[in-house]
Parts: C-alpha cells; sequence; structure tokens
C-alpha cells in the first residue's frame, strides 16, 4: 500500500490495522508511516525482550518520539536518549518511588471523592471527560504543587486548552505529514504553548524562592531541590520541560485507562459485583487484576518506539540502522497463546498467573519503561474504589465501546457513557 494510505489507515484505525497486519504477514512485519519512516512491528515476546534489554545506544527510544520534540523540549526524558537520559531519568525517579507515592494517595482520593460527588446520577452521563479533570486536578496538586486560588484556576485553563489540542483526534493526520516543526508554528498552538510555557516558568521561578522548599513534596519542589551529578541545579528549561512531559504523558493516559476500566466492568455485572465485595472486604487482589486486566485488553497505547543507530539482527531479520522498531503492546496483548481467549475481559486470569515482563507491557519496558507506572495505577485503584463506594453504575447502551483513535490514546468511543445510581 502506498504510505499514505498506510498513514492514514494507521492514524484512524491502528488496531484493525495491527491486527490484519499480523494475520496476513506474521507476528513480525513493517508499515510504512508518513514523517516516521519504516517501522518494524514485533510481537514474539522473545523479541519484544531482546528489544527491552537491548543496548540502549543502539534502541533509541528518545528518537523514536522525535515527533514529541518540538511540543515537549529538548530536555523531554521522552526524547532524549542515552547518557542525557539516564542523568534526567535519575533525577525524575525519586518522585515516583514508593514513600512518596504514599504521600500522594491521599491528595488523590480527595480529588477523586470530590468530583465523583459532583457527578449527575439517573441520566446517561460520560465519564471520560471528567476522568480527564480529575487526572489534571490531581498533577496539578502533585506534581505541579498548586492548591486552590486563581493561579490553579488559570493553569488549569491554559493546560487544558493546551491538551484538547494535543489530544484532538484529528491532531495525528497534520503531525505525521507536516510534521510536529510546522504544527508548532501554527498560531493557534503557539498561542497555547506560550501561554503554558509562561505559566510554568513562573511557577518555577515562585518555587525557587519558596522559603517552605525543603517540605514541600510535590513533583516541581523535588526536581528545584534535585542535583545533577556534578552537583549543579536543573535548569528552568530542563524543568519545564520534564513538568509538561510528566503532564502529556501522565494525564490523558490514566483518564483513558480509567474509562476503559469502568467501560469493561459495567459491561460484565457479575465481575463488578465481585469487584465491589472484595474491595468492601479490604482485599486488593481483585481490583489489581482489574486494573491489569483492562491494561491488557484495552491498552491506551498500541505500541512503543525504539529507532536503530545500527543494523541489527531480530527475529531471524537483518534491520538497517534508521528503522524504527515498535513493541506492539496491542498484538502481545492478543495473542491467544499467551491469552486464552483474549477478547475476553477477565481479571481472574492474573489472579491464576501474574502479568509477565514481556507478556504484559501496558507501560512499555526496559530503561525506558514508563516513570508513572507505580502513579497510575494507584491513581486508578484509588478512584475505583472511591467510586465504588459511592454509586451503582450500569452502562447507558449495553453495546460495548468501540475503540477510538484521539492522536496518540485509543479512547472508548462514546467516552465511556454510563447511568450512575
Ligand atoms: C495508565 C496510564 C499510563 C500509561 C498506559 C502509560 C504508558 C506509557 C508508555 C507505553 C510509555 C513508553 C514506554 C517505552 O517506551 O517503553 C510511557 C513513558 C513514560 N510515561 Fe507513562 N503511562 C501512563 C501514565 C503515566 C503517568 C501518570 C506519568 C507521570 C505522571 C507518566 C510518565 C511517563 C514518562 C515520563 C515516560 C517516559 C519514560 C522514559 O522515556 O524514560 N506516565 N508511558
Amino acid at each position: 500500500m502506498p504510505r499514505a494510505i498506510q498513514t492514514a489507515i494507521w492514524s484512524r484505525q491502528a488496531q484493525w490495522m495491527l491486527a490484519q497486519s499480523r494475520r496476513r504477514f506474521g507476528p513480525m512485519f513493517s508499515l510504512e508511516i508518513a514523517y516516521e519512516g519504516t517501522w518494524v512491528v514485533v510481537s514474539d515476546p522473545e523479541v519484544v525482550k531482546q528489544v527491552f534489554t537491548g543496548d540502549p545506544k543502539v534502541f533509541h527510544a528518545g528518537d523514536g518520539n522525535d515527533i514529541l520534540r518540538p511540543l515537549l523540549g529538548e530536555h523531554s526524558l521522552l526524547t532524549l536518549d542515552e547518557a542525557a537520559h539516564m542523568s534526567q531519568r535519575k533525577l525524575l525517579l525519586p518522585p515516583f518511588h514508593g514513600r512518596r507515592m504514599e504521600g500522594y494517595a491521599a491528595t488523590m482520593r480527595e480529588i477523586a471523592a470530590r468530583e465523583i460527588e459532583s457527578w449527575p446520577t439517573g441520566a446517561p452521563y460520560r465519564l471520560r471527560p471528567r476522568m480527564q479533570a480529575m487526572t489534571l486536578e490531581i498533577i496539578l496538586e502533585t506534581v505541579f504543587g498548586v492548591h486552590g486560588g486563581a493561579r490553579l484556576g488559570e493553569l488549569r485553563g491554559a493546560l487544558r486548552s493546551f491538551l484538547d489540542l494535543l489530544t484532538h483526534p484529528w491532531m495525528l493526520v497534520p503531525m505525521l505529514t507536516i510534521g510536529p516543526d510546522r504544527i508548532r508554528l501554527y498560531p493557534p498552538f503557539r498561542r497555547r504553548v506560550d501561554r503554558v510555557a509562561a505559566l510554568i516558568v513562573g511557577e518555577i521561578a515562585e518555587r525557587r524562592a519558596a522559603a517552605d522548599l525543603e517540605e514541600r513534596d510535590d513533583v516541581l519542589s523535588l526536581l528545584v531541590a534535585a542535583r545533577h551529578e556534578d552537583g549543579s541545579p536543573m535548569s528552568d528549561a530542563e524543568i519545564h520541560d520534564e513538568l509538561l512531559t510528566l503532564l502529556v504523558a501522565g494525564h490523558e493516559t490514566t483518564a483513558t485507562a480509567l474509562s476503559w476500566a469502568v467501560e469493561r466492568l459495567v459491561r460484565h455485572p457479575d465481575k463488578l459485583a465481585r469487584l465491589r465485595t472484595e474491595i468492601e472486604a479490604g482485599e486488593e487482589a481483585y481490583l489489581t487484576a482489574t486494573i491489569q486486566e483492562t491494561l491488557r485488553v484495552r491498552p491506551v497505547i498500541v505500541g512503543v518506539l525504539r529507532r536503530l543507530t545500527e543494523a541489527v539482527e531480530l527475529g531471524g531479520y537483518e534491520l538497517p540502522a534508521g528503522v524504527t522498531v515498535v513493541p506492539s503492546i496491542h498484538l502481545v496483548h492478543r495473542d491467544p497463546t499467551i491469552y486464552p481467549e483474549p477478547d475476553r475481559f477477565r481479571p481472574e486470569r492474573f489472579l491464576e498467573t501474574p502479568p509477565g515482563t514481556y507478556t504484559w507491557i501496558p507501560f512499555g519496558g526496559g530503561v525506558r519503561r514508563c516513570l508513572g507506572a507505580a502513579f497510575a495505577q494507584q491513581e486508578m485503584a484509588i478512584v475505583l474504589c472511591e467510586l465504588l463506594a459511592r454509586r451503582t453504575i450500569r452502562p447507558a447502551d449495553p453495546a460495548a465501546e468501540r475503540p477510538f483513535r484521539r492522536a496518540i490514546t485509543e479512547t472508548p468511543r462514546r467516552n465511556a457513557e454510563v447511568v450512575l445510581t
């Protein structure tokens, strides 16, 4: 197929295209995508393992995510490689580890409870926009450390309008055809990016001067206090790019995963009932399994990217430098030899067998594995608990919602429409 047609199908029907190609060509095949070049999609867990454990000097995720560079900046963790990536990742890891994460739980619970209480009952209601509002609020409080007041309102408004444009269903088409550099110059885009940048730089300046910096535990404060190996602080540009990265990587993804969790649960009343019973009994295992099964059967992102800096032998093929290898989350998760009856939503499967490192990959893998994986799963668990403690839920329409592409994420087509009581 000509590259333009492959690109058009990819940007609207990625899951269908992957499944068709897998059926026709086997577990490894190539796609030609405008702006991106040649992609080699892989779905055999052994090959996925080779990619995730491969030398980061050869498997460049930052170059693979190149399309995001003009939007997120030169210092973004997502777009860096090798030493620069490792040094930035070391600075960003501490806020996302164990004890800190527990500290964020109370904020997540409070925001979730407040948000859920405001939802109307007795009539069809679309949860996805509300999940977006909730995950944005959680990031504003835990990552940006902005609590209430006019500044919160201003930042919320600016980020919302930037994110809405970025995740517009048609955004991927211009991104892939004219490229992100020119999108960045498009006035409505530039205005939004500039406004967000000005507000973030203002927050950084304010935080650098804060007298209570030592006591604060939000990510921005931790980054302001963090030091490179040579003892130097992070620059404003570095902190700005990382905050934007955390926002873009962590907000829409988690809101989408939560929307799918509800979409799947309401269509499986027996699973929903079991989840409610187990949560009431203080058991966490089924809740964890439900989250894992949601991310398996409805992964938010269909694949991750690694651009080769030199020729590599993979799955019996010699792949040249410059090609992008794409471990397909969607195909690995739907492989019937790994997951019997792969289309069925059955959290029990993860009670029987825990998720495998290279067979359950909603967060990618290796040195590039999602930095916010624990944050996202904790947030999902808290929101689901708060929701089930307060409301009963049924689908507004019994038919399952199909995946709908919004730039990079695969969202429920009718925005997780439910009736709450
Ligand atoms: C359910 C929600 C989420 C999903 C499905 C998800 C998925 C992913 C995936 C697939 C990657 C690429 C991994 C790779 O290339 O191997 C990634 C990277 C990343 N994610 Fe997430 N993510 C989620 C939530 C979050 C949250 C809440 C944050 C932070 C607040 C976050 C921050 C990041 C960052 C910083 C990276 C780049 C890591 C690096 O390149 O070293 N994500 N995520």
